[in-house]
């Protein structure tokens, strides 16, 4: 895959809302073309809504989406929800087991996407995508009840990747596997952020994972942007808002990472 431009993405006070349940809350966050951006918060906190409107799966009620670029003119960029846009913006889901259809294999699986934005170039982009996420040919004509589920969320990255999109919607990738492969996952998908300099924004309850992968963070509570901070800044606990200090005491694994024997 070449060099590629580099896209970021500019939310201005969005808004979602469920038959007058608001689930997102004017909010706002500008993520920088390149930049790893986390979304943390306790569960139904609108973590996954904020994923799901920016790539039109939620009913936006107000506020805007706008992909930018360092070098280009917003509006000339792709609009929210056209196919260009879709293109440029993938998502991976949280569960491995929901987002993979189980009587399809891999390869349809992997072309499916292709066939939608009219590529044609399919067996050399299948077969670069399951190099990429470490999985290899072997596994092109297996059904998902085959892999197993670090197996499977690495199947839904090569989906994810094989249209050679600029920023990926991470809805906590790797809370559904065991620590052990966990780690993996995440290590494979900072390769490749780093590979493809893409964009990252990453949804996780847990700290630790946010504060390893990402470079800056939303804390969310009930729709609403509790701060918006640094990594540097929660590593070394500069956090201002209570909220925020009880994720942290609530996250075993930040415990682990931030106060080494
Ligand atoms: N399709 C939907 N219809 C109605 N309510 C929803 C829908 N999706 C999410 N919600 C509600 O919106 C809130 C935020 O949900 P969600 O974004 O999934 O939170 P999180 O990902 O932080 O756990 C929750 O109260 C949830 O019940
Ligand atoms: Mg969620």
């Amino acid at each position: 895959m070449n060099a590629r431009q580099t896209l970021g993405l500019d939310v201005r006070q969005l808004r979602v809302s469920y038959d007058g349940f608001v689930a997102v809350a004017d909010t706002s966050f500008h993520i920088a073309p390149g930049e790893s951006f986390g979304i943390v918060g306790e569960s139904g906190s609108g973590k996954s809504t904020v994923l799901r409107a920016i790539c039109g799966l939620a009913p936006k009620t107000s506020g805007t989406v706008q992909l930018c670029s360092d070098g280009q003119a917003a509006a000339t960029l792709p609009a929210p929800g056209s196919k260009a846009f879709r293109r440029r913006v993938q998502m991976v889901f949280q569960d491995p087991y929901g987002s993979l259809h189980p009587r399809q294999t891999v390869d349809r699986i992997l072309a499916e996407p292709l066939a939608i934005h009219g590529i044609d170039d399919a067996e050399t982009r299948i077969e670069r995508a399951l190099d990429e996420v470490g999985l290899g040919q072997g596994f092109r004509f297996r059904y998902p009840h085959q892999l197993s589920g670090g197996q499977r969320q690495r199947i839904a990255i090569a989906r994810a990747l094989i249209l050679e999109p600029q920023i990926l919607l991470l809805d906590e990738p790797t809370s559904a596997l065991d620590a052990s492969v966990q780690a993996e996952v995440l290590n494979l998908l900072e390769e490749l952020r780093r590979r493809h300099q893409l964009t990252f924004i990453m949804v996780s309850h847990d700290l630790a994972v946010v504060t390893h992968l990402c470079q800056r963070l939303m804390v969310m509570q009930r729709g609403q942007t509790v701060e918006l901070l640094s990594s540097a800044d929660l590593a070394a606990r500069r956090v201002s808002q209570p909220y925020t200090l009880s994720l942290m005491q609530a996250s075993a694994g930040f415990k682990r990472i931030s106060m080494p024997a």
